[in-house]
């Protein structure tokens, strides 16, 4: 499995993503701006990876703070928290974890200043070996909508590289190859920054899962083939009737899935829920350089100069085209899974069996 992230002896190592496939090399930040850089950058990205990679850049942050009491540490923290946040808009995960740190803090504010900084490097490494499990634990519940035989398509990058390892939608096809079961995968390249083709593909190529790569504009041709049985997507976030955010392109799958009668599942940690938004409208979606579209890699320019450009990064999908949101809780209807904050009810009575 690829180690996307770990904190060792003082320093945050990232695994650049802007290089894969063709470079694996390891980024080591010593200061937190250089975490910030990195998620800004692409170095680090998927929202659950960023989720940690913000902890652990709060964790950096914390031992060069020279305070002596508690307000004053966690108000030196401040700039470092505002940084995180404003490096990737549309994930909820940066958010969820700076919360998660504030909250250990607030717990431990009796203790000494030196050992707040260790807690905080504690609990970064704690999100991060979580994610792990939680990615296990979706892949256990998503196993049961792959078949023998099935061809499922998968949009952008929610393997190992996005998360602390084991990826969410990528979880329930390593789940479901342990489990004997045959089946193929397709992976969209992902315009623009393909993270489809440089990523997915790789990493499954890794695990030994027979991928195959085809340009986002190709799905459609496959699934009028009759060659998809189903759909397999992460998110950056979802809001609580279910709407879902992720990579541009994922609603125009889910577009395609719905004409041709194609379960499109999605696979969300609670990490990635956001309960405090009713719908997709409230979610921020990022755009980003124009560069990213006019230029393949700032390697070779492929606009005309001075053309007007768009790179919307993440979209937003109804609730009613998704069949699933599989979290570490279960598989839901999507618009059950608001039930799942704070667990208000016996969610065991809302969880969705395999695909009748
Ligand atoms: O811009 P990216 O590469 O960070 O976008 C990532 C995605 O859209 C993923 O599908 C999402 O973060 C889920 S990762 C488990």
């Amino acid at each position: 499995m690829v180690k996307t992230i770990q904190w060792s002896e003082g320093k945050v190592i990232i695994l650049d993503q802007s290089r894969l496939p063709l470079d694996v090399v390891y980024v080591e930040c010593k200061a937190y701006e250089q975490v910030v850089d990195a998620i800004k950058n692409l170095k680090i990205r998927g929202a659950p990876a960023i989720g940690i990679a913000a902890a652990m850049g709060i964790g950096l942050a914390a031992q060069d703070i020279k305070a002596e009491r508690f307000e004053d540490f966690v108000k030196a923290l401040e700039p470092a928290y505002r940084s995180m946040l404003s490096a990737r808009p549309t994930a909820v995960n940066i958010s969820w974890a700076l919360e998660r740190i504030k909250k250990i803090l607030e717990r431990n504010r009796d203790h000494s200043i030196s050992s707040l900084k260790k807690i905080l490097v504690h609990e970064a490494e704690r999100i991060l070996l979580e994610d792990i499990e939680i990615n296990r634990t979706i892949g256990m519940w998503g196993a049961q909508f792959i078949n023998d035989g099935d061809c499922i398509l998968t949009h952008c990058n929610a393997g190992s590289l996005a998360t602390g390892g084991y990826g969410t939608a990528t979880a329930p096809m390593l789940q479901a190859r342990d489990q004997g079961k045959s089946f193929t995968v397709i992976a969209d390249e992902t315009r623009p920054v393909l993270q489809g083709a440089r990523l997915t593909a790789w990493e499954l190529m890794q695990e030994g899962i027979d991928v195959t790569l085809i340009t986002d504009n190709a799905a459609g041709a496959l699934m009028q083939k009759g060659a998809i049985d189903l759909a397999i997507v992460g998110t950056d976030r979802t809001a609580r009737n279910g709407d879902v955010a992720n990579k541009i392109g994922t609603y125009s799958v889910a577009v395609l899935c719905k004409e041709h009668n194609i379960p499109l599942y999605v696979t969300a940690p609670l990490s990635s829920i956001d309960f405090s938004i009713p719908s997709g409208e409230q979610i921020p979606i990022e755009e980003r350089p124009p560069e990213e579209v006019t230029e393949i890699f700032g390697k070779c320019r492929i606009a005309p100069q001075g053309v007007r450009v768009r790179n919307i990064a993440f979209d937003v999908t109804p609730a009613r085209m998704v069949r699933a949101i599989i979290t570490e809780k279960g598989a839901f209807n999507p618009g059950d899974i608001k039930e799942l904050a704070g667990h208000t009810r016996q969610i065991e009575k809302l969880r969705i069996k395999k695909e009748q």
